[in-house]
């Protein structure tokens, strides 16, 4: 097994795994990253030469994978999705808090991203911890959490009237017609720490089961300004060979979109889920 360096990236999440050659990883190693994924909700590694087919093999690694329907693909590689913004286009995927495919029944386990072409300056991807965000909740609220279930879709997003198919990202998305919805816990452990997280995202979370909306907003809001404190989180400077892959049950991520007029290409695989409680 390959000797690895851990770098912590901030006290609650993400740790860059240096030394690693995901060209050439061995069963230990991957035992390690995914050891390491678990507990730390990220993983980065760095000066990595890994075109589209070694992605998708590190990927069948991890475990199978599971194409999303909204994202462009790569023409040659349809497990491959293309998360990108034009130097000519305003807004970018992923500029808001969120975590990948929460509408799903069966959430994503974990996305693994590759930075394909980058801008000069920018560009970086916040991560935060939902499980430094569900512990720093009073006992008070963390049980009256745990009675509740709450609603997510992606059609406010993808739909016809969505935010992103009306904006100028939406010529290249697909899945219009889709119609998705899930019910999740608030509160979930997961699979395999079994550590309690706070399961809701300001981008697909739409209502608390059995409230309206507004009744909804008032608690969902207070728990958005709880996950997005910078105590919970780390940052993400994108280089060339830089991949990153998160565990989309324990994390929030947020794609910064602080570089107009520049181009931003990167290559995600998402890895499939597992049944939440
Ligand atoms: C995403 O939200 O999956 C994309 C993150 C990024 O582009 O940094």
């Amino acid at each position: 097994m390959t000797t690895i360096q851990m770098v912590k990236m901030s006290e609650h999440v993400g740790t860059e795994m240096l030394g690693l050659d995901l060209n050439n990883l061995s069963d230990g190693d991957v035992a390690a990253i995914k050891a390491e994924l678990a507990a730390r909700g990220l993983v980065v590694f760095r000066d990595q030469q890994i075109d589209e087919r070694a992605h998708i093999s590190f990927a069948k690694n991890i475990g199978p994978i599971v194409v999303n329907n909204y994202f462009p693909e790569n023409g040659e590689f349809p497990e491959i999705a293309e998360v990108r913004k034009a130097e000519t286009q305003m807004v970018n995927i992923g500029g808001g808090w969120h975590t990948d495919h929460s509408y799903d029944q069966i959430p994503a386990m974990g996305s693994i991203l590759v930075a394909r072409e980058l801008p000069p300056v920018g560009g970086d991807t916040l991560f935060s911890s939902m499980a430094a965000a569900y512990e720093s909740l009073s006992d008070g609220l963390k049980a009256t959490l745990e009675t509740l279930r709450a609603v997510h879709t992606a059609d406010h997003i993808y739909g016809p009237q969505g935010f992103l198919s009306n904006s100028d990202q939406g010529a290249d998305l697909k899945g219009r017609e889709l119609k998705t919805r899930a019910v999740h816990p608030l509160v979930i452990r997961h699979p395999v720490t079994g550590q309690k997280l706070l399961y809701v995202n300001s981008a697909f979370t739409t209502h608390i089961e059995g409230w309206t909306r507004d009744e909804s907003l008032a608690l969902l809001n207070y728990l958005y300004s709880v996950g997005s404190q910078s105590a919970f989180q780390c940052r993400l400077i994108w280089q060339p060979g830089t991949v990153a892959m998160w565990d989309n049950r324990s994390t929030w991520h947020y794609a910064l979109n602080d570089y107009h007029g520049h181009r931003r290409l990167m290559h995600r695989i998402t890895i499939d889920g597992v049944p939440i409680h």
